[in-house]
Order: C-alpha cells, then sequence, then structure tokens
C-alpha cells in the first residue's frame, strides 16, 4: 500500500551519519525549476558517490531516468537491491519496489522512495484482510493450506508476500510467471493467484491450463461470487484486479495496426488483457520488449502496449537501425503515480541525504519482511 504523506508535510528522518542537519523540507524545491532541479541532482550525486545508488524502473519519466545508475524490470531491480553495498537506495519505481528493496537489501541499508506518493493502483486492489478473508472462505470449501499455493505478483504489499512466505506461497514477476506457477503446481494442485488476474490468466495458459479452469474471484462478494463447483473445478483463482495503465490497450488497436502494415510485430506485456496478448506477436516484462525490439533486424516496425515513457525512450533508441516503434494506445497511458517520482523530490531527496538527513525511508517492519523475504527468497531460487 502507498503510504502518502499529508500534502507538504513529507517524512523525514535524522539519520545515523556523521554530518547532521535539521532536514530541508520539500517546500523548499516544489516549485524549483527543471533545469535547477537537474543541476542539484548532478551535484548532490557527486558528493554523495558511492553512498547511494539509484535504481530506476523502466517507466520512470526521461527526466529523472537521465540520472539513473541501474535500471530493470522488477525481477533484475530485485536482484540489484540484494547485490548492491551502497549505504542509500533510492528507489525511483513505485512503493512496492522500494519496499522490495529494503527486505533484499543488508540491515544497515536504507531504501528510499523520494514521493512517498508513488504507489502502485494494481497492488493496492489487494490488501491483507481481503486475502485472508478469501482464505478463510477457501477452507469452507477445501483445505487452502493443503491444496492451495497463494502466489503474489510483486506488484503487492510487503504484508501479502508475508502471506505468502507463511502459507508456503511465493512471488513472481511479469518475467518469471510461467516458472513460478510451476513450481506452485509441483507443490499443491490449485493455486491464489493476486492481484493480476491478466498475468496470471496469461501465465496459466502459457502453462497449458484450460481458460475455464481459471476463474475469478472477485473480493467484494461472498466466496468471490463463486460456487463450490467452480472452486473445486478451479487449477487458478485469479484475483480480480489489473492495471490501470495497461487495461488502455485493446485488440482494435492491433487490428488497425495489423491492417496498415501487415509485416509489422506486435508486443505487448503481460498485464495486458488475455486478447491483447492473444493477438501480438510477443508478450513480456519491460526488460523483455526491450531486448526483443532492441535485437529485432533492422528496418522493422512495432507496436508496443506497455507504458508510454518506455516505448518513446525506445523509440529513440532504436531510430538509427531504421525501425519504427508505435505506442499501441490512442491515448495516452502513463504511469501516473510512478510519474510522481519527478526532478524535484529526486533533488529534495538527495540533498537531503548528501546533508545526512534521511528522507522517505521505506522501512518493512521485521516481522513482515522475515516472512516476505522467504516468499522472495523462494522466487530468486526459483528463477
Ligand atoms: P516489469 O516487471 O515488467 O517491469 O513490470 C512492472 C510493472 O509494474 C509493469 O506495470
Ligand atoms: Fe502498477 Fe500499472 Fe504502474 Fe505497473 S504500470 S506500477 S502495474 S499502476
Amino acid at each position: 500500500m502507498p503510504r502518502p504523506d499529508p500534502p507538504g508535510a513529507p517524512f523525514q528522518e535524522n539519520v545515523m551519519s556523521s554530518v547532521q542537519t535539521a532536514p530541508i523540507h520539500f517546500d523548499a524545491f516544489n516549485a524549483l525549476a527543471d533545469r535547477e532541479a537537474e543541476a542539484r541532482i548532478r551535484a548532490a550525486k557527486a558528493r554523495l558517490g558511492s553512498r547511494a545508488v539509484l535504481l530506476c524502473h523502466h517507466y520512470q519519466r526521461a527526466d529523472v531516468y537521465q540520472h539513473a545508475d541501474l535500471t530493470g524490470d522488477s525481477l533484475k531491480l530485485s536482484r540489484l537491491a540484494g547485490q548492491s553495498d551502497a549505504e542509500y537506495i533510492v528507489f525511483c519505481g513505485v512503493h512496492f519496489m522500494a519496499e522490495v528493496a529494503d527486505i533484499l537489501s543488508k540491515p544497515e541499508q536504507i531504501s528510499i522512495l523520494p514521493d512517498l506518493a508513488a504507489g502502485c493502483s494494481m497492488a493496492d486492489m489487494a490488501s491483507l484482510a481481503k486475502v485472508e478473508r478469501c482464505w478463510r472462505e477457501l477452507s469452507t470449501a477445501l483445505d487452502p493450506d493443503e491444496s492451495v499455493t497463494p502466489v503474489t505478483y510483486i506488484n503487492s504489499a510487503a504484508d501479502l508476500k508475508a502471506f505468502c512466505g507463511e502459507h508456503g506461497g511465493i512471488v513472481c514477476t511479469s518475467s518469471n510467471a510461467p516458472k513460478i506457477l510451476d513450481w506452485a503446481f509441483r507443490r499443491r494442485g490449485k493455486v491464489l493467484f493476486f492481484p493480476d488476474q491478466h498475468l496470471g490468466r496469461w501465465s496459466g495458459h502459457k502453462m497449458g491450463i484450460p481458460l475455464d479452469q481459471m476463474v475469478l474471484w472477485n473480493p467484494d462478494q461472498e466466496m468471490g461470487g463463486l460456487t463450490r463447483e467452480q472452486i473445486a473445478n478451479a487449477k487458478i483463482i485469479l484475483w480480480h484486479g489489473f492495471c490501470s495503465v495497461h487495461q488502455m490497450f485493446q485488440p482494435a488497436h492491433i487490428l488497425k495496426f495489423r491492417n496498415q502494415y501487415p509485416e509489422g510485430k506486435v508486443i505487448s506485456h503481460p498485464e495486458c488483457s488475455f486478447e491483447v496478448c492473444r493477438q501480438s506477436d510477443y508478450v513480456g516484462s519491460t526488460e523483455t520488449i526491450i531486448r526483443v525490439v532492441k535485437e529485432a533486424a533492422p528496418n522493422t516496425r512495432w507496436l508496443v502496449g506497455t507504458e508510454l515513457n518506455l516505448v518513446e525512450r525506445l523509440a529513440q533508441e532504436v531510430k538509427d537501425q531504421g525501425k519504427i516503434v508505435q505506442f499501441m494506445a490512442t491515448t495516452i497511458c502513463m504511469c501516473s503515480t510512478m510519474q510522481r517520482i519527478d526532478p524535484q523530490h529526486l533533488a529534495w531527496t538527495l540533498e537531503n541525504l548528501a546533508e545526512g538527513n534521511v528522507v522517505n525511508r521505506i522501512s518493512v517492519p521485521e516481522h513482515e519482511a522475515v516472512l516476505a523475504r522467504v516468499a522472495l527468497e523462494r522466487m530468486l531460487e526459483a528463477s
């Protein structure tokens, strides 16, 4: 869950640093011109040197992405967070990513999210209370701890990862979901997959599971709106969650592109609907999308179904090879929460760190972190 700070009152914490000053308030940065923010980010980064590492997700806006030390999809970034030796891991992404960095990094390392309001609307669609209720309701039809493996997409709060750790479950990302489902089915006959129905359905389909054996659990209805028979027959119980960005891409966009450019190729993120994935030539994580398009033959044309910042950057990067990269939707589809990490918040964060003040620390309570780490480490081992 994102924990937004009240307006004008960002969370600030004095740190164990030899140089401590009073934290600089964000108000001093709010109206900073982008160019000045950029210069101050560079200066603060130079002061911090190897003490801070900037991890950036591929959806990050260009004026922040340019400062990244390391970039990647969720799987790559979680591995990088675990491998870094920096004192501060500044996560230019969304809340759950900074939580994973905190869980997988060393205890003395500090994970930071430059704007606490940078959450993930899909992650917010599943809460611990609702998943626990689901587990309780399932137990009236079967013994979930014997027959259901809970699998959470990494786009979820730490307490849900802890739930999976505690109940023999695991975490997955968009780049390893079929492999993780395979892990899950080797242990128990059914999977409860949350919060993204589309990733779960597509991954199940890739494993050969028929669509009618994947049922949708509506957390706002008793027993998920399902009958006992439907639950008994299901291989995968999919949570009713989705990404508001990826739901904008439609099969009609693909149809129009194919009519115009029959030789063109279509590549989509697995958070897109089943039909969009089914009609795409390739489906993969953000890292996969970038790799496939970069490795493609010169002078090819691509329709890409994922967030706009990534697509625009990719289009620029492959332009020299004569490749044309088009965005799938006709409307602007950006991850508006990730977009909240702007140069002003980044400059504010880094200057405070350089002054010895930690702001916007993301710290997962230890009792949750221990169990969430179990589920994350199962994933890292299995993938
Ligand atoms: P990736 O792991 O593919 O980067 O996906 C993260 C995400 O949130 C996509 O919406
Ligand atoms: Fe969450 Fe969608 Fe943004 Fe990805 S693009 S971080 S799933 S809201």
